[in-house]
């Protein structure tokens, strides 16, 4: 069975999607057979493998609506095994559907079991909302990643995650547990950053990886080449941030 992880945090653009397919490409690339699932309609996990549009025949939505079994919907990547479940703008339309779904916390999860024994680990890229989708992916995983990005107002909102992280725990999922909060976009030159980072870990002590993510143009290029860091410029400290990462995620499950 593949340990599940949500990459989680309704703000926008704090860096989830960035940490999905970095960490997954490090994972892989250690030796973990690894699958993305892509829960988000703006698909950007998907365009960041560099995933031609003309291979994807079916994705999450086609498997949510149950038309499509998710092992014929799973694609491989430009990096060696590392798989998705792609999304694509249709995904919206899930999340509509699901509202008169009997059970429809959990039909993520119900999709993941179909697959889990195919993989290692399996990392979830929420969209920037705690809609039902968002929902969905707590519920599927074992463990949540919280990328907070090193700005003023990182902490806003976070209260507000957990509390809902808190609510699938009592009420859904007993066993899915923060495994930790990365801190991205961190730019050492600059005072706000520093004590961002500071104020995140005196909030969540002992939950903030040691390996922080700094602000770096190659990460953000690489998307735009539909490659992994890795696969861009793996010389450069972004690129050994999310190493680092990945061997901290190795860790702490005992690998
Ligand atoms: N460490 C970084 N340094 C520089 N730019 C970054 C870094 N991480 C992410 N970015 C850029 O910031 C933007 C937002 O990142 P990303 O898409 O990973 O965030 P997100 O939380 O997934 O966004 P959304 O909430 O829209 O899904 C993107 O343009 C991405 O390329
Ligand atoms: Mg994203």
């Amino acid at each position: 069975m593949a340990s599940v992880i949500a990459f989680c945090n309704q703000k926008g653009g704090v860096g989830k999607t960035t940490t999905v397919v970095n960490t997954a490409s490090y994972l892989a690339s250690l030796g973990k057979k690894v699958l993305v699932v892509d829960l988000d309609p703006q698909a950007n996990a998907t365009s960041g493998f560099g995933v031609p549009k003309e291979n994807i025949k079916a994705g999450l939505y086609e498997c949510l609506s149950g038309s499509v079994h998710p092992k014929e919907a799973v694609l491989g990547t430009n990096t060696e095994n590392c798989f998705i479940l792609p999304s694509s703008p249709d995904l919206a339309g899930a999340a509509v559907e699901l509202i008169s779904v009997a059970q429809r916390e959990f039909k993520l999860f119900e999709l993941l079991q179909m697959v889990s024994d195919d993989y290692d680990f399996i990392l979830i890229d929420c969209p920037p909302s705690l809609g039902i989708l968002t929902i969905n992916g707590l519920v599927a995983a074992q463990k949540i990643i919280i990328p907070v990005q090193c700005e003023y107002y990182a902490l806003e909102g976070l209260s507000q995650l957990l509390r809902t992280i808190l609510l699938v725990k009592e009420h859904i999922s007993p066993h899915v547990d923060v495994m930790g909060v990365v801190l991205t976009m961190h730019d050492k030159r600059n005072k706000l950053s520093q004590e961002v980072a500071e104020e995140v870990r005196k909030n969540f002590p002992g939950y903030v990886f040691q390996a922080v993510i700094p602000r770096s143009v190659s990460l953000a290029e690489a998307p735009s080449y539909g490659k992994p860091i890795m696969h861009y410029k793996w010389w450069s400290q972004g690129a050994q941030a999310y190493k680092d990462l990945a061997i901290a995620i190795l860790a702490l499950h005992g690998n």
